[in-house]
């Protein structure tokens, strides 16, 4: 049976972030039960159209769906385990943020069989937590990492770094206090600047500046390198894991395979028969609840992914992987073989330059080339 991945999303914010251009919307009170019930209502339609899949991984994102109850929670994933068959390892993720009404929830959502959180901490630091928008001391975020441990199998959080004004020798110091509270998984992002986001608003202005290029790239290394000496392997360029501890979830996107996308904005890759579709959703929360609740989905418009976009698409999320791109793989999944999908001379040039590696079966990027993965892959991917 086909493997499918399960993105579920969840759209409302205690406030919103600075930085933060994910589809995540505040309101004066959530509207929980309807949107729950929508959720359930899209997961239903959809997968009667999907038809018998083996589920690999369910991921509730946001947003911030730790606002959402431990029984709503409880009723999607039994809603996805009818509809589908549940894989044996089947991985459960609910990405939460650290307050401590919502971290007194987690218990609850590992009795609805969540089993594996990834916690947004973004820092240790008060006043970059201020700079940040978070709602959260770094006490309530150590607090919620301690709990989160004793009760999940599974943890990762969230950093943020590459901050305003941020030395080397502070980041090593905060990542080695992230270090000595990790668990099997970290995802730790430079800061970037999203277009029409508050803090695009404050760049523009010169109201704070970003570490220059070679200070991002010091703070770059000084993080795998760390995390490396602690038994965290880059294995994304943003995701370090303990071997064999990598999420499922994000590694099915990385490495091309189907997912459904259900709830406000969320994107999914699907195969039926020969045709792969892009699926997405209306982003304005209301909107999509009233789509759903007269026609049973909130999909807007599904495109069939054309052999040249797959290739495309594959090539851009493979190479971020530091395992590659298996070329058995990608051939019998996009119909393309490499040599129509890339330049030959910048394939040569990324290779001599010891940015890119190429055997019989693998194409992968370096950690030099992962580093300089934008600038690359432009120039590669035709
Ligand atoms: C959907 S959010 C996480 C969920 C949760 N609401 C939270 O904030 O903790 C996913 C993660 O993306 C990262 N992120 C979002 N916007 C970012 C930006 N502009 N630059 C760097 N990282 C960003 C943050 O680390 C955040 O935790
Ligand atoms: S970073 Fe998380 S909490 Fe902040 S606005 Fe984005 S989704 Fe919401």
């Amino acid at each position: 049976m086909d493997s499918l991945a399960l993105y579920i999303h969840w759209p409302f914010c205690l406030a919103k972030c600075p930085y933060c251009d994910f589809n995540s919307h505040v309101r004066d009170k959530i509207p929980e039960t309807r949107f729950a019930a929508a959720l359930r209502r899209e997961l239903a339609h959809e997968a009667a159209r999907i038809g018998p899949r083996r589920l690999t991984s369910i991921f509730f994102g946001g947003g911030t769906p730790s606002l959402l109850s431990p029984e709503n929670v409880a009723a999607l994933i039994e809603d996805a385990k009818t509809l589908f068959t549940a894989d044996r390892n089947m991985e459960i993720t609910l990405e939460a943020n650290p307050t401590s009404i919502e971290a007194g929830r987690f218990a609850g959502y590992a009795g609805a069989g969540v089993n594996r959180v990834s916690i947004g901490i973004q820092s240790f630091d008060d006043d970059a937590l201020k700079f940040l928008g978070r709602e959260h001391s770094a006490a309530q975020a150590v607090a919620a990492l301690e709990l989160g441990r004793k009760i999940f199998p599974r943890l990762s959080f969230d950093l943020i770094y590459a901050r305003p004004g941020q030395a080397e020798r502070a980041w090593r110091a905060e990542l080695a206090t992230a270090l000595s509270l990790a668990a099997d998984h970290l995802s730790l992002y430079q800061l970037t600047i999203e277009q029409g986001t508050k803090f695009a608003t404050l760049y523009a202005r010169g109201a704070f500046r970003l570490p220059d290029e070679d200070l991002a790239a010091a703070l770059y290394d000084a993080t795998a390198d760390a995390a490396a000496k602690f038994g965290l392997a880059q294995y994304e360029i943003s995701n370090y894991a303990v071997r064999g501890s990598e999420s499922r979830h994000n590694l099915a996107y990385w490495r091309y395979q189907d997912y459904a996308g259900i709830g406000p904005g969320a994107h999914g890759r699907l195969t039926f028969g020969e045709t792969l579709l892009a699926t997405s959703r209306h982003r304005a929360p209301e909107i999509w609840a009233d789509m759903v609740e007269s026609t049973g989905t909130g999909a807007t418009v599904e495109d069939t992914i054309s052999p040249r976009d797959q290739a495309r698409e594959a090539l851009l999320m493979g190479l971020r992987l530091a395992e590659g791109i298996s070329l058995p793989r990608f051939e019998a999944r996009t119909g393309t073989k490499l040599p129509d999908a890339i330049d030959p001379a910048i394939l040569s040039q990324c290779v001599e330059e010891g940015y890119l590696t190429l055997t019989d079966s693998i194409l992968a990027t370096t950690p030099e080339g992962r580093k300089r993965l934008d600038a690359i892959l432009p120039e590669l991917v035709l």
